[in-house]
């Protein structure tokens, strides 16, 4: 992280524990300068950067104000509550994936990082490797729970975070998806109910229609997470089995949960014996020097199923995630065993090489730093370029962004017009059973800022001015 960046975080860090609160005045670009013994030129990058991400504000001659609240996270919050007795979602997330899969598009609607920030040359090396050794070993099946070597790098991993997470409850799985699928069916009977964020990944929605489940949805704030009054009153209105939901790095949201929550919504889930299926693929690419913790951390009953993923981070053709499942483990792989038999082995055993060469921190470092870079570029195009109608919404970690286009425009209009030109984006109606979320879309903020970027851009904010001068739309 640069200084200009470290600076920004003790900023907002004052400002979220109340040091400095709304309407305040923070000390001045000079005062700062003598205090810190920074260069103005860095402190003022700083302001600049908090500024916008809607933190502070900035008064001709007064000089940098605490903006309210409300601007800091700029999101309106959705209602507490929204349950939905059947989801209906699976054909139009399949109808959106399937048009926009054209590797020729500028994929401001992917899910996943630019590719190109990935260990390419390292991850071939080590499937090279893989590969001569299974040559002269056989084709090397690995059944479920899957590869030894894999599962304990991965339980080092969560070591080195103070988490005592044995290898043999960690199930390696073909992507997240598996795991949190594995996980959620391992739960829950059809009909049943599980909790789900609002708005929340689509892919949560997919498995509550394939499983025949009912959903509620409660409201999630980017900064806060879940609301937890309200999850406290879906769990006392009905008889929900299972929650699942995202600690860090929402997504569509991009926001974090901050831990005094992660503690009291697991306190809330233990009193009324529901199991958390905690959704943390986007977990190492928090904001700030220090991992978070997930919600896993402190669960001492079990109720935790953790799912990760080497999707996001490394290597997302490899298909390779996996659940830290606990006392679940062993109904999650007969499952698996049911379902898929196992994860590919040669891309398990690819993995686990590359891990073994340590190399994997050094890498996160330079991929956070980057994608926080090129989502702040990207924010501030957009909002020279946008409308001022649209809200963008910006959370720290991962890199997506949350626009709110005016409530009467619908999101689905400008993903079909934006496609015809070769964009992609993430309709809003792709993170909910309903329309709530249809005036809103989700851009991916991971690729190099280019004149091809820019295009995109621009071209986008077009597009927003006419859908908004078409009025209402249905
Ligand atoms: C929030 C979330 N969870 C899970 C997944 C699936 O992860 P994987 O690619 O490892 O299956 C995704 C992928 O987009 C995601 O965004």
């Amino acid at each position: 992280m640069s200084r200009y960046e470290q600076l920004a975080q003790q900023l907002r860090e004052q400002i979220r524990t109340g040091v400095w609160q709304e309407g305040d005045k923070l000390p001045s670009l000079r005062e700062t300068v003598r205090r810190s013994g920074l260069s103005l030129m860095t402190v003022l990058s700083a302001y600049q950067l908090l500024e916008s991400q809607g933190w502070i504000r900035s008064r001709p001659q007064s000089g940098y104000f605490v903006a309210p609240a409300r601007e800091a996270t700029g999101y309106q919050a959705p209602p507490p509550l929204l349950p939905a007795e059947t989801v209906d979602i699976n054909a139009f997330i399949f109808s959106v994936l399937q048009a926009g899969n054209n590797p020729g598009c500028v994929a401001l609607g992917s899910a996943f990082p630019d590719a190109s920030l990935f260990p390419r040359h390292q991850l071939s090396r080590s499937l090279s490797r893989v590969a001569r050794q299974m040559h002269a070993e056989g084709t090397g099946v690995t059944l479920p729970p899957g590869c030894a070597d894999l599962r304990r790098s991965i339980a080092q991993r969560y070591a080195a975070r103070g988490m005592d997470i044995s290898p043999d409850e960690i199930v390696i799985t073909s992507g997240a998806l598996e795991a949190l699928n594995l996980s959620l069916q391992a739960l829950t009977r059809p009909g049943d109910w599980v909790v789900v964020e609002s708005p929340a990944f689509y892919g949560a929605l997919q498995a509550i229609e394939r499983f025949q489940l009912k959903a509620v949805a409660v409201a999630t704030d980017p900064q806060q997470g879940m609301d937890l009054d309200a999850l406290a009153l879906a769990l006392r209105q009905y008889p929900v089995k299972a929650c699942w939901l995202m600690s860090h790095c929402q997504n569509p949201l991009g926001g974090s949960m901050p831990a005094a929550n992660k503690q009291r919504l697991l306190a809330l889930l233990a009193e009324h014996g529901v199991s958390l299926v905690e959704d943390d693929v986007y977990g190492e690419l928090y904001a700030g020097l220090d991992p978070p913790l997930p919600i896993k951390a402190w669960d001492r009953e079990g109720r935790v199923l953790h799912c990760g993923s080497f999707s996001k981070t490394l290597a997302t053709g490899f298909r390779i995630g996996w659940v830290a499942a606990g006392q679940q483990s062993e109904v999650i792989q007969r499952l698996q065993l049911m379902s898929t038999l196992s994860t590919s082995a040669p891309m398990q055993l690819a993995l686990a090489d590359y891990l073994s060469s340590h190399r994997y921190d050094k890498h996160l470092h330079t991929l956070r730093r980057t994608l926080e870079q090129r989502k702040h570029i990207f924010y501030r195009a957009i909002q020279r370029a946008f409308p001022d109608s649209v809200r963008v919404y910006y959370a720290e970690g991962s890199y997506f962004l949350w626009l709110e286009l005016p409530a009467h425009c619908c999101a689905t209009r400008l993903y079909w017009r934006a496609l015809e030109e070769g964009i992609t984006i993430a309709p809003g109606r792709m993170f909910a059973a309903d329309e709530q979320y249809r005036h809103c879309f989700r851009l991916n903020a991971s690729l190099p800022w280019d004149p091809r970027s820019e295009t995109a851009i621009n071209r986008l904010a077009e597009l927003i001015v006419e859908i908004i001068a078409e009025g209402p739309q249905t």
